[in-house]
């Protein structure tokens, strides 16, 4: 039976451009969708602009121009971006629109008509310059804790200490520098402890036939939560905000995350109107349709537990599941723009670097799991030259010429014995592809296609076609040999149609064959004739990166951060020197971090160590290092070291060798924690070679 889906992507907010932290979630959802379509599902893609809140609100100011004109600009920047990354929506919206207030109010009235808003007066910090409720990240002061100036509201960079607002030492108003005051406003709290017993259904995967909402591991995140006492959700924001009027409330408006989610079905709803599609059916409860949240791991809160239940709580459905993705570090670090690793999408693209590119090297990263995904540009630089190009464009390159020039561009009756047997050992690793999307393995699809891949390319090898050509006997075993690989290179292409939808278009326009579902691409192509062969992808040239790299350190200040004024009060004190200093020697270059000399070591024994009662010894199998010999201080926490023996420990290689009691320790292996009993060995998955560089 044929699904319907509804699937989003979280929204991104309208204040500033998209980067690739933003487009590893986005062009998840997209392969996702691209997916479904080719699993003969009728799928619904809908995403837009999250266009309301107070940084949305001064950015406007701070650029001389009305919100509504700001988000209309960012919007269209936004836009331009999705269509040459290839996205596929079938609508792409803002929350700032009718369908969305519309909803939002009903959502909200419903909610408060079956008595799930409460009323209650609190304290806020004000800023009586500017004459507004200051969110935390809005005001600074020094940390209550360690005395660093300068800390947002609601923790320390320095001491990672947390706080309230109210706890800063001589606070400020990031927007004024004002002193701000503590004032008493009325705010409407949205009561979701009263959803107890829904969300432990909705986790348990009650409401969605026992299949699961979302990842283990997600689903464990919010039975904590759950299991640590709910608490009332604050939905309401003092004027002056960018955002819906709550109907019964004058002065008060939506706090920009309740209307967000609602936003999905906005834009949905904008969609059925001009698509002819009945909206309701994909909101009662118990509708037969699917829907499908991709969110990032920093907002699990918001969908996993106040979105099921205000949905609920309006009597509609709630969602059919979460996928999480985690975040995106650039060559193994935070984005930095320092470093030009805080690139935007469109740096990206002005570059000269082809987006389908991106869009693999995140599909051979991405699994169920909420897991942080490095791009590592060197490897983002092979990984696409050599598989793209060297393992699936090459097959066709090397063989339809042949075809052409000897058998008018037909492709032969049949396949060989030999040949007829290798098919079907690359479709039963075709096969499991369509569940792999499902699931949201693309790593492993994208293992299948380099597996077939190079299964293909050996087949090509040992027969040299290019040698048989020389030889007019062979013109039969020719004819298979091209006609199997170009199938094959179709076969390919209906794996990697919804990662490079581009690409994969020209491929079936050269081959004159559509790959309209995944079961198409299975076709063996006998006499069927093709087009002749244009390249289909050039290979990246690292300059191109490099101008990336170099081109996104211009674009520093881009970023949609609060400008912060400095308090003008005498008794606000300025950053001093020593501050600055005492925060820049936390940070190191990126030579610094590569002096060090990672690397993953096989245990291959692993004792208590006579006379010691913190050491263990450990005999590690470095590779290529040979073997090492090493005394870790973590005896207190293994009391089992023989348990040991297997894992693939992380050490640090090039530490200058240490003469103990016990011997000589060549090296130091990672692990976290406090000390004593509180440590953790670090180690790499099963898989990593000993010796392997840990970057
Ligand atoms: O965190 C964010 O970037 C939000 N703009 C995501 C909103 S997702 C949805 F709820 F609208
Ligand atoms: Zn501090």
């Amino acid at each position: 039976m044929t699904r319907r889906l509804l699937v989003t992507h979280a929204l991104p907010y309208a204040n500033g451009p998209l980067h690739l932290g933003h487009m590893l979630g986005y062009i998840q959802t997209d392969i996702w969708v691209r997916s479904q379509r080719m699993m003969g599902n009728e799928v619904y893609f809908v995403a837009a602009d999250d266009a309301h809140g107070t940084p949305i609100m001064l950015a406007a100011e701070k650029a001389g121009v009305s919100p509504e004109a700001f988000i209309a600009d960012m919007r269209a920047s936004h836009e331009a971006d999705f269509t040459d990354f290839h996205f596929s929506y079938d609508n792409y919206y803002t929350t700032h629109s009718e369908e969305n207030r519309e909803l939002a109010s009903l959502i909200y009235t419903r909610l408060r008509d079956s008595g799930y808003i409460a009323k209650r007066s609190i304290q806020q910090l004000f800023d009586p310059d500017k004459q507004m409720f200051l969110p935390d990240r809005y005001i600074k002061g020094t940390c209550p804790k360690c005395g660093t100036p300068d800390q947002y509201g609601d923790n320390c960079e320095n001491c990672g200490a947390t706080y309230a607002p109210t706890d800063l030492i001589n606070p400020y108003s990031v927007v004024s520098g004002a002193t701000p005051v503590l004032r008493d406003s009325e705010h409407y709290f949205f009561e979701l402890s009263k959803f107890e017993e829904l969300l432990r259904n909705w986790f348990s995967g009650k409401l969605t036939d026992g299949k699961p909402v979302a990842n283990p591991g997600v689903v464990a995140k919010l039975k904590e939560w759950l299991d640590g006492g709910l608490k009332d959700w604050d939905i309401s924001r003092d004027a002056p905000y960018f955002g819906f009027p709550i109907p019964d409330a004058p002065g008060k408006f939506f706090y920009v995350w309740l209307d967000a989610p609602v936003g999905y079905l906005a834009g949905f709803k904008n969609l059925c109107e001009r698509a002819g599609v009945r909206f309701e059916d994909f909101l009662a409860p118990n509708s037969g349709a699917e829907m499908h949240h991709f969110i990032g791991k920093d907002i699990i809160n918001f969908h996993g537990l106040f979105w099921p239940a205000m949905l609920h709580g309006a009597q509609f459905r709630t969602p059919t599941a979460l996928h999480v993705n985690g975040y995106l570090t650039v060559n193994g670090a935070k984005m930095s723009k320092s470093r030009g690793t805080f690139i935007q999408a469109r740096t990206y693209l002005t570059a000269g670097l082809n987006p389908e590119f991106l869009r693999y090297y995140f599909a051979t990263m991405l699994n169920d799991a909420p897991v942080d995904v490095d791009l590592d540009l060197k490897a983002f630089e092979e990984r696409v030259n050599s598989h793209l190009i060297g393992k699936w464009v090459n097959i066709a390159s090397r063989t339809a010429g042949f075809v052409h020039k000897f058998f008018h561009g037909q492709l032969a009756a049949n396949f060989s014995p030999e040949q007829n047997e290798l098919w079907s050992v690359l479709i039963s690793h075709y096969e499991g592809v369509p569940a792999l999307y499902e699931a949201g393995e693309f790593a492993e699809a994208m293992r299948r296609f380099v597996l077939i891949a190079d299964l293909v390319n050996g087949h090509i090898a040992a027969k040299a076609p290019w040698v048989m050509a020389k030889d007019e006997t062979q013109r039969d075993e020719l004819h298979q040999v091209c006609s199997f690989a170009l199938a094959a290179f179709r076969l390919l292409g209906g794996l990697l149609k919804p990662v490079l939808p581009v690409t994969v278009e020209a491929a079936e326009k050269f081959l004159a064959a559509p790959i309209a579902d995944f079961d198409a691409a299975c076709a063996t192509l006998h006499n069927h004739t093709i087009h002749t062969f244009e390249p289909l992808l050039a290979r990246i040239d690292p300059k191109l990166i490099e101008a990336m790299v170099e081109a996104s350190k211009e674009s520093l200040g881009s970023a949609p951060e609060p400008e912060t004024k400095k308090p003008a009060k005498k008794d606000s004190k300025p950053m001093t020197e020593a501050t600055v200093t005492t925060t820049e020697s936390n940070l190191i270059s990126i030579d610094d971090f590569a002096k060090l000399d990672l690397r993953v070591g096989k245990v291959l024994a692993c004792e208590f160590v006579e006379g010691s009662d913190k050491l263990l010894r450990f005999e590690l199998d470095a590779g290529p290092l040979g073997k090492r010999q090493i005394f870790s201080g973590i005896r207190a926490a293994y009391g089992e070291p023989e348990k040991l023996v297997g894992r693939n420990v992380v050490f640090i290689a090039n530490l200058a060798p240490r003469k103990m009691r016990f011997g000589v320790s060549e090296g130091m292996i990672l692990s976290a924690g406090e000390g004593g009993s509180d440590l953790f060995l670090l180690d790499a998955d099963q898989g990593a070679k000993p010796g392997a560089t840990v970057r």
